[in-house]
């Protein structure tokens, strides 16, 4: 059988290989501890669940949705981009229901790009952004971010031949994986520039419900003028707990939501209704309920933080996202030192250069695991001999 070219373009989906590494392991009855997907431990909210028992049982939820969701739901996404950002959207054309935003993402890059385009990709980053454009057909400029630009793409460093081709840059704050965050400082140049250069702008806003020590992350959309180059991806995964659900959202510019929905409209049938009304129900959370389920990650973070600092890791905490992002000994690549935690602790931590090569030197740890498995996997790493290589 012959498949398309474009499957040899990409790398094996990073978690997949990790899923079967601890497969073998768990064949030999090894129990393994994963640091590995941010994937919440924390069960959906109550009400939350309830919404879908409820809406399940009336039948005009079992039919076909509309790819543009229910009216309902885009509604009841304005109104929190209101109370949460104070930024207003009309809910009709500035807003699109998504089948997660990893869906969206990955669609976004058919509605930009043509073979040989460009889009300008954070590396380190998720995955989907490199993805989606190669099997657009495109190419990939990656932006290393870089401790000392606080892990923000330095925009003057773009070639100006690159930033000719370039159609879209992918930005991603909260961060994953470095922890990063952004101000509004940073967010004006990025408008300024998209203008200057017709440079379309898709930020990732999938971890600003996750944040420690009081900070609240923004909104690309808050910024003056950002509407006019940018879409922003949101997701209900990770802010309400509610990855096996499947629902996030695009906001922001309309001829772009527009061009998503042709895009998506010809590619899939939207969200069930039921999980939208659930969608509905987890963004009445109240600012206690995400800051009590924020104080359970973000004392696994001190947690974790302290066990890497004591087997000689660097690392800085983490304001926001579900990640600790740990420098790791000089000696060694980052796949070479998360392979001897699994093969010495049974220990799962990610290598940093899964997410580009600049995220080389580094590893990363996910918070969403149970406090059992976390206390188990700090021992297991604090009695880990690290040989010194240097
Ligand atoms: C940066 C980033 N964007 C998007 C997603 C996907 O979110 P969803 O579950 O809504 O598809 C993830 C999931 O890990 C992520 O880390």
């Amino acid at each position: 059988m012959k498949f398309a070219k474009r499957l040899d373009t990409v790398p094996p989906y990073l978690f997949v290989e990790i899923s079967r590494k601890i497969a073998a392991k768990k064949a030999q009855g090894i129990k393994v501890i994963s640091f590995g997907i941010g994937d919440p431990d924390i069960p959906t909210p109550g009400p939350v669940i309830e919404q879908l028992r409820a809406t399940a049982l009336d039948s005009i939820n079992h039919r076909y949705p509309e790819t543009d969701g229910l009216p309902e739901f885009r509604v009841a996404v304005s109104d929190w981009y209101k109370k949460r950002f104070n930024v207003v959207l009309d809910s009709d054309k500035e807003i699109l229901p998504l089948i997660g935003a990893k869906e969206g993402i990955g669609h976004a890059s058919f509605c930009f790009i043509n073979p040989g385009d460009i889009a300008l990709v954070p590396d380190p980053g998720y995955p989907v952004y490199s993805v989606g454009t190669w099997f657009a057909g495109g190419e990939c400029h990656w932006m290393p971010l870089k401790e000392k630009n606080a892990w923000l793409p330095d925009l003057d460093s773009i070639p100006s031949d690159v930033l000719k081709k370039s159609k879209v840059m992918w930005l991603n704050y909260p961060n994953n994986p470095t922890g990063a965050v952004v101000d509004v400082g940073y967010f004006k140049e990025v408008v300024e520039f998209a203008k200057q250069h017709s440079i379309a702008i898709l930020h990732d806003a999938c971890y600003t419900e996750v944040a420690y020590d009081g900070y609240k992350p923004i909104s690309f959309l808050e910024i003056p003028g950002a509407i006019d180059v940018g879409i922003e991806f949101h997701s209900l995964s990770k802010s309400y707990n509610m990855t096996g659900w499947r629902v996030g959202v695009a906001a922001g510019n309309r001829d772009m939501i527009d061009a998503l929905m042709v895009v998506k409209s010809n590619l899939d049938s939207g969200i069930p209704n039921a999980v939208q009304y659930m969608g509905i129900e987890a963004l009445k959370s109240t600012d206690e309920e995400i800051r009590t389920r924020n104080d359970i990650y973000q004392s696994r973070r001190d947690k974790v933080i302290e066990a890497l600092e004591k087997i000689g890791l660097d690392v800085d905490p983490p304001k926001a996202s579900l990640y600790v992002w740990a420098k790791i000994p000089e000696g060694y690549t980052s796949a070479e030192f998360a392979e001897l935690i699994l093969e010495e602790a049974d220990v799962v931590v990610t290598a940093g250069n899964g997410y580009g090569p600049s995220g080389e030197g580094y590893i990363r740890l996910s918070l969403t695991i149970s406090e059992e498995d976390l206390n188990e996997g700090i021992k297991r790493l604090q009695e880990l001999n690290i040989p010194n290589k240097n």
